[in-house]
């Protein structure tokens, strides 16, 4: 199905505007329809997924933004008031007297996810583990499975004594760096149904059984509910809000409404009783400022097409790759409209896929060791280092990498002709 599949690699902005952001608000709904026919309505009886005969007319091309790091185009005054007060806090850095650590990682939300502010300085994290029984075991007495590698030293709450940093046990058989992922345009990510992402799976189960990715579901800590995990490398937190009180704990060390419960430092919890700040360390305004700023950051601009970038969304889509790395989604109701029901090109289906020996080896929910999920490419011409640890630093690397299920797409790949493979690469590096 790979082969002849009339999903479009790649969504020309129907107004051509290759770097220019204001043609892309333009609606035109025949062709937005001709393409949702064919890319963005995975399966008919999903329900309350977007279908294009109901809200076609109302669908449009998300908005683009000028540069890296800045809000959605057409927000409301209120809504860029809320992205700049969660900037500000995605910027701050937090000391020992607001909550951080007693281990974290570093000190800041933006220490990471950086250049520009929501991107990614390439800072790595550790997780660890052993594999007991044929299970994986993520040695929770130790610490793990993530490591904070850091921690606030000298204290003389309950008697003097010193945090230090975590490290992996010696009895852990399993290590994973893993690095730090792009936030642009995540919050259309968020605004994607969950029955449309099992619609999506649903159809690849039966258009692409060998590359088909499973949905990773998860619970989520506001509902209890279980939904579809779309963030992180294993897909394993499903919205932005959850995402922003767990990185805030496990990150930082800043206890807070969902996540209310220090990290035991190496997995000693009886170090806590010299924790400082025993207080809930964030009442949850951190957190809704955190999600307010990445809900509201744009998705990456694209970068100009040329005909060789044309040509090679085709190759793309004739290699597989677009099988995993689905073009076009669409958002559902979102109360903020410059989220709801958009068509958007994360390059991505948010779902798990087995990758053979490219999977990090650590378990995490219902996600195996193989499993991880497809890597959205929005962005990609501004990446250096790429795959989950970063082991890759060409695209060509990264695809020679893909193994298990996505095997068959990177024999294509390595047997393209050189013209096609250029046009391959042309077209990547205009994402
Ligand atoms: C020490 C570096 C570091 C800090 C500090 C950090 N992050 Fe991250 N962030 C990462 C890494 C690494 C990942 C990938 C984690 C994974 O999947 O295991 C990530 C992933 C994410 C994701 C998922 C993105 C996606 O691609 O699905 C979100 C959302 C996020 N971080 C938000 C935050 C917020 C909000 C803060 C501050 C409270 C924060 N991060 C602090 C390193 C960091
Ligand atoms: C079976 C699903 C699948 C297919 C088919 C597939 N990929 Fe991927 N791709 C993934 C997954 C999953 C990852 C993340 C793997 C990891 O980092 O462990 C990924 C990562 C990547 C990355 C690195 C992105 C980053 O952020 O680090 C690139 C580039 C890429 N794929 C390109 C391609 C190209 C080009 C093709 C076609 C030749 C292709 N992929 C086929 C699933 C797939």
């Amino acid at each position: 199905m790979a082969h002849g599949n009339p999903c479009l690699g790649d969504v020309m902005s129907p107004s051509g505007g290759g770097g220019t952001m204001q043609a892309s608000h333009v609606v035109h709904v025949l062709v937005l329809g001709i393409l949702l026919t064919a890319c963005a309505s995975p399966d008919a009886p999903v329900t309350s997924a977007p279908s294009p005969d109901s809200v076609g007319a109302e669908l449009a091309a998300v908005s683009g933004a000028p540069a890296f790091g800045e809000p959605l185009a057409n927000l409301t005054a209120d809504e860029l008031a809320r992205f700049g007060a969660g900037l500000k806090e995605f910027l701050t850095v937090e000391g020992v007297g607001e909550g951080l650590g007693p281990v974290f990682n570093e000190a800041s939300c933006a220490t990471c996810h950086n250049g520009p502010v929501g991107g990614t300085t390439g800072r790595k994290e550790t997780r660890f583990g052993r594999i007991v029984d044929g299970a994986f075991d993520p040695m929770s007495e130790f610490g793990g499975s993530l490591i904070q590698d850091q921690g606030i030293g000298l204290v003389s709450s309950g008697g003097d004594f010193t945090f230090v940093g975590e490290a992996a046990p010696s009895t852990a058989t399993v290590t994973a760096r893993r690095i730090t992922t792009q936030l642009f345009g995540l919050g259309l990510v968020d605004a994607v149904p969950d029955e449309y992402l099992l619609g999506l799976a649903r159809r690849e189960a039966a258009t692409s059984p060998t590359t088909a990715g499973t949905p990773h579901m998860v619970r989520e800590v506001r509902t209890g509910l279980t939904r579809v995990g779309r963030f992180g490398w294993k897909a394993q937190v499903p919205t932005l809000f959850q995402f922003s009180g767990d990185a805030y704990l496990n990150e930082m060390g800043i206890t807070n409404p969902e996540f209310p419960d220090e990290n035991c430092p190496q997995g000693d919890c009886t170090a806590l009783a010299h924790n400082p700040l025993t207080t809930l360390n964030d009442d949850g305004a951190g957190v809704v400022a955190f999600n307010d700023f990445m809900t509201m950051l744009a998705p990456p601009p694209r970068g100009p097409r040329s005909l060789q970038v044309i040509r090679g969304s085709g190759v793309f889509a004739r290699s597989g790759c677009a099988n995993c790395h689905t073009p076009v989604l669409v958002t559902g109701a979102s109360p903020i409209a410059a989220l709801s029901h958009k068509v958007f090109q994360p390059f991505s289906d948010f779902l798990l896929h087995d990758m053979g020996a490219l999977g990090d080896g650590i378990a995490q929910g219902a996600a195996t060791g193989r499993q991880m999920r497809t890597a959205p490419l929005w962005g990609l011409r501004t990446r250096s280092l790429l795959l989950h640890d970063g082991r890759a630093t060409t695209i060509v690397a990264a695809i020679k990498l893909h193994g298990g299920q996505a095997a068959t797409s990177r024999t294509r790949f390595m047997r393209l002709g050189l013209f096609d493979r250029f046009a391959l690469l042309s077209f990547l590096r205009s994402l």
